[in-house]
C-alpha cells in the first residue's frame, strides 16, 4: 500500500529507512491533478533511483492573488490511486500550515534566468518555486529530482540553484507529454471548454513548425514575426513568443546555429497555455 505523507518528520524517518538499506531515493515535485506527464517523470526516476517520492502540493507562494490558486484542481484522492499505480513509494502531501506556518519569512530567490519570459509576465513565480522546491529537498533530502521540459525555464532555474546553493541533487529532465493532437498535458487542460480545446494544439502546431524553419536556415526576425501572426490568426492572444539559447535563454540573431528552444504563452479566453519546442541545428 502506497505510504501518504502528511509531515516533514514523516518523510525524513520514511528516506531515513530506505537509505540505510543503501537504496538511492528520487523526488518528482508536483502540485497533484496528475496526469500522463507527471507519470511518465516517475516512470524516468525509477532508471536513476530505488525509491522514488512524489510530493503532491499546491504551493501558495508561487500564485499571484489575481491567479487560480483557489481553483487549481485539487484531486488527492485520484492521484494517490493513479501514483499507486504508476510505481511510486511515498506520496508526499503536507498541508499548507505544515510547509508555511505563521511565523514563515525566508525566501529562496534566482536572479539572471529569472528575469525573462515568465518571469516578466508572472513576477513572482520564480521565487514561489525555488522556495518550495529548495524546502521540499531539505524535507526529502533526495539523490536525485525530476523536472519536466514542459515547464522548461522553471528547469533552468532549478538547476541553477542547485549549483549556486551546492544542493547534492542531480536534476533530471523529462521530455513534454502530448494528447495526440499535440497540446502539451497539462493540469490546467480542464479549464478548456469544447471550443478552446479544438484550437488548443495550434500552440504546437505552430512552434514546431518555426523550429523546423529555423534548422532550415531560416532567419530569427522572420520566423518570430510569422509565428506570432499564424498564432493571432489561429485566434490566440500571444504573451510572448521567443526564440532563446537552450542553456542561457538569452535572445538569438539571424541564423541558428547553437542549441535553441522555441519558448510561447498565449491566452486563450481566459487560460494561458505555455509550450516549448527545441531547436537543434544540424
Ligand atoms: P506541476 O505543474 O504539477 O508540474 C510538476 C512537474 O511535472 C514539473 O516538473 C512539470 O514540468 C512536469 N510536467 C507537467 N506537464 C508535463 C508534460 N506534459 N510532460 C512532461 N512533464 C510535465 O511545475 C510544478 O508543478 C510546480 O511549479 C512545482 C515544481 C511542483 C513547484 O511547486
Amino acid at each position: 500500500r502506497l505510504p501518504l505523507v502528511r509531515t516533514a518528520g514523516e518523510l525524513r524517518k520514511t528516506v531515513q529507512g530506505w537509505r540505510k538499506h543503501g537504496e538511492k531515493v528520487a523526488l518528482v515535485p508536483t502540485m497533484g491533478a496528475l496526469h500522463e506527464g507527471h507519470l511518465s517523470l516517475i516512470k524516468l526516476a525509477k532508471k536513476y533511483a530505488d525509491r522514488v517520492v512524489v510530493s503532491v502540493f499546491v504551493n501558495p507562494t508561487q500564485f499571484a492573488p489575481h491567479e487560480d490558486y483557489n481553483s487549481y484542481p485539487r484531486t488527492e484522492e485520484q492521484d494517490w490511486h493513479k501514483l499507486a499505480a504508476g510505481g511510486a513509494d511515498a506520496m508526499y502531501a503536507p498541508n499548507v500550515h505544515e510547509i508555511y506556518p505563521g511565523d514563515f519569512a525566508t525566501r529562496v530567490e534566482v536572479a539572471g534566468v529569472t528575469q525573462t519570459l515568465e518571469g516578466i509576465s508572472r513576477p513572482h513565480f520564480f521565487s514561489g518555486v525555488t522556495t518550495i522546491v529548495a524546502k521540499l529537498f531539505l524535507q526529502c533530502l533526495p539523490d536525485v529530482a525530476l523536472f519536466g521540459e514542459k515547464d522548461y525555464q522553471q528547469l533552468l532555474v532549478i538547476k541553477r540553484m542547485v549549483k549556486d546553493l551546492n544542493f547534492p541533487i542531480v536534476i533530471v529532465p523529462g521530455p513534454i507529454l502530448r494528447e495526440p493532437d499535440g497540446l502539451a498535458m497539462s493540469s490546467r487542460n480542464v479549464y478548456l471548454d469544447a471550443r478552446e480545446r479544438g484550437l488548443a494544439p495550434q500552440l504546437h502546431a505552430v512552434i514546431k513548425d518555426m523550429a523546423f524553419d529555423l534548422v532550415a536556415e531560416r532567419e530569427v526576425d522572420e520566423t518570430l514575426a510569422q509565428g506570432v501572426a499564424r498564432l493571432e490568426s489561429a485566434g490566440f492572444r500571444v504573451d510572448y513568443l521567443e526564440i532563446r539559447d537552450a542553456e542561457t535563454l538569452l535572445p538569438l540573431e539571424g541564423i541558428v546555429s547553437q542549441p535553441a528552444r522555441v519558448l510561447a504563452a498565449v491566452y486563450l479566453g481566459r487560460l494561458r497555455l505555455i509550450d516549448n519546442v527545441a531547436v537543434v541545428p544540424e
